[in-house]
């Protein structure tokens, strides 16, 4: 079925909603999303969003601590636009109906690592559902956006799909839209645009602890590689220090975050045997950067044998901690823990992805008429490692841009193109051998855990580029003889992921900020590497 629209926007979370909203003010939105529209990782974001509210506080105060944390890596430029345009945007989100947790009438703003004030804008410990509520229903009232639920994306429409174009050069490239298969009635929609919104958010699934639910498979950045754009700093995943540690959960779940929000509460890490050990490690204590708190717990892990430690909140009254964690409370209670009474037993896990599509200071890539925000994308704001709660800030300051940009875009450079072929899936089979998707899907979540993890080396790197390309090839195969489904999808973006991943890490020969490795345990002090960049070249 051929669908044709000025903008298509391929994802609900915090980035795609708001920026369907805003482009809706002058064009016509198609937004498509895998699952039902509010499941993304929004959807699970507790602590809340960075910025500067408090009279005390500064944009560069807000600068700096983004800066040291990104460990020499980040943008001054992108960071300074996240922070000074970050205060509207929260009064924006209030506007469109998100109501954030007040105190005395103002808002509440909370601590975490890394934050030298109190600046986290929150709604309890519940921030991203409330957010995606309330923009969910904007989109839902609003008659410009088509909003196409259980829609999948497979792949971007550029001059690679047309036969007359394929040579075409690869830095004047363009993106008219893309191929998605409808999952309720399994057809594959040819959606034609004028403009191209990635906002399809991470990869934690990549991995097999993660914090991120099942959507995360990084499709976007697969997308986006496998059409020739730009991708960076894919080495730069981030493991969350704190996420519950459950015996009895299924890995195909994701692991139930306790939120960075409680150590900004006084929340104190401790071994099984009861030592505060974060002293040893940073004079930040339990407040430091995520990388140094992930990577020190996994230290005393290894070190001891345990597989998970404690965190300890027992000192605060049962009252502060229901007022300001019920999620949390809740969910602990009735895992078997009063964390009012008990200590909470946390694990490290995947949680975000710093690098990705490569875009500029208005989300555009480097194909033409695609762009991309939040977390798929890499504007150079979190550098090596992202500071807590400035996820859901980049990603709506970035939305705000990449609308604002593509209001000129459309009007002056673009158009939609003719001659886009139909997807073509004959002389593919249904396929009727799950078992090689679910297996080689576990075989990859498990390579990376073990060998690309908080902790890397050059031979661990080395066994898991081996296998992964194996698997890769067996998906891609798999994928050709196959009529598309979702699961077969996700497979070929994690796999995709996975390489980027590795590669992106064998080049860096240097430990810095979220990627650490036993053979160059130093920071370059050149900074030579400066960001990994990758592209296909041969899309
Ligand atoms: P998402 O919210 O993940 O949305 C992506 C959307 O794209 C989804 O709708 C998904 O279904 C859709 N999609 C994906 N692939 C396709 C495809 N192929 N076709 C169609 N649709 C597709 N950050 C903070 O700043 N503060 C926090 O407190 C915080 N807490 C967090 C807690 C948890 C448990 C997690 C997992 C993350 C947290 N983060 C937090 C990170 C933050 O939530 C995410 O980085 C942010 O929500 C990403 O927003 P997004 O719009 O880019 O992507
Ligand atoms: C958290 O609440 O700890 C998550 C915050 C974030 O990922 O920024």
């Amino acid at each position: 079925m051929d669908v044709k629209t000025d903008v298509l926007v391929i994802g609900s979370g915090i980035a795609g909603l708001f920026a369907a909203l805003r482009i809706s003010e002058f064009a016509e939105v198609v937004l498509i999303t895998k699952k039902e529209k509010n499941e993304s990782n929004t959807n699970y974001a507790q602590g809340g969003i960075a910025s500067v509210i408090d009279p005390n506080d500064t944009f560069e105060k807000h600068i700096e601590d983004t800066l040291i944390a990104g460990a020499g890596l980040c943008y001054r430029n992108t960071v300074e636009i996240i922070v000074k345009e970050g205060p509207q945007r929260i009064y924006d989100l209030m506007n469109l109906g998100t109501e954030f947790t007040k105190k005395n009438g103002k808002l509440d703003l909370a601590k975490e690592g890394g934050h030298s004030m109190p600046r986290i804008v929150h709604a309890k410990d519940l921030t991203g559902r409330e957010v995606e509520r309330a923009l969910v229903q904007q989109v839902i009232e609003n008659k410009n956006i088509r909003l196409i639920e259980n829609t999948i994306a497979i792949d971007l429409i550029t001059e690679h799909n047309m036969q007359q174009l394929k040579n075409s050069p690869l830095n004047n490239r363009n993106c008219w839209g893309a191929y998605a298969l409808n999952c309720d009635t399994n057809e594959v929609l040819k959606i034609s645009s004028k403009a191209t919104v990635l906002a399809t958010g991470g990869l934690g699934q990549v991995y097999l602890h993660t914090t991120n639910p099942k959507i995360a498979s990084g499709d976007g950045y697969a997308m986006a590689y496998r059409a020739g754009a730009k991708i960076g700093n894919m080495e730069f995943v981030q493991f969350h220090p704190t996420s519950f540690y459950s015996p009895k959960r299924n890995n195909n779940s994701p692991a139930f975050l306790i939120s960075e929000a409680v150590r900004g509460f006084g929340g104190i890490l401790r071994t099984r045997d009861g030592e505060a050990f974060m002293p040893k490690y940073d004079s930040r204590k339990d407040l430091a950067p995520r990388d140094i708190v992930a990577r020190a717990i996994d230290n005393e892990l290894k070190k001891r044998g345990d597989e998970f430690v404690y965190l300890d909140i027992t000192h605060r009254s049962k009252d502060e901690i229901v007022d300001h964690f019920p999620n949390i409370y809740q969910h602990c209670f009735e895992n078997g823990i009063d964390i009012s009474k008990e200590f909470i037993p946390v694990v490290p896990a995947a949680h975000y992805s710093c690098g990705g599509v490569v875009v500029d200071e208005f989300s555009r890539a480097s194909l033409k008429g695609l762009y991309a925000c939040g977390e798929v994308s890499m504007t150079g704001v979190h550098g090596a490692n992202r500071l807590a709660s400035n996820s859901l800030l980049e990603a709506v300051v970035f939305a705000h841009r990449a609308a604002n940009n593509i209001k000129q875009f459309i009007k002056k450079d673009a158009a939609i193109i003719t001659g886009i072929p139909d997807w073509d899936d004959s002389g593919t089979l249904s396929a009727d051998e799950r078992i090689l998707i679910t297996h080689s899907s576990k075989e990859v979540k498990q390579i990376m855990w073990d060998y690309v993890g908080i902790v890397r080396s050059n031979l661990r790197l080395e066994r898991a580029e081996r296998r992964i390309h194996n698997i890769f090839t067996e998906t891609e195969d798999f994928y050709k003889r196959t009529k598309v489904f979702e699961d077969i999808l996700e497979l070929r973006n994690i796999c995709a992921c996975a390489h980027m991943i590795i590669k992106s890490a064998k080049g860096r020969k240097e430990s810095r900020g979220l990627h650490y490795t036993l053979d160059y345990p130093a920071v370059s002090p050149t900074n030579k590497f400066g960001d990994s960049i990758l592209q296909n070249l041969h899309p």
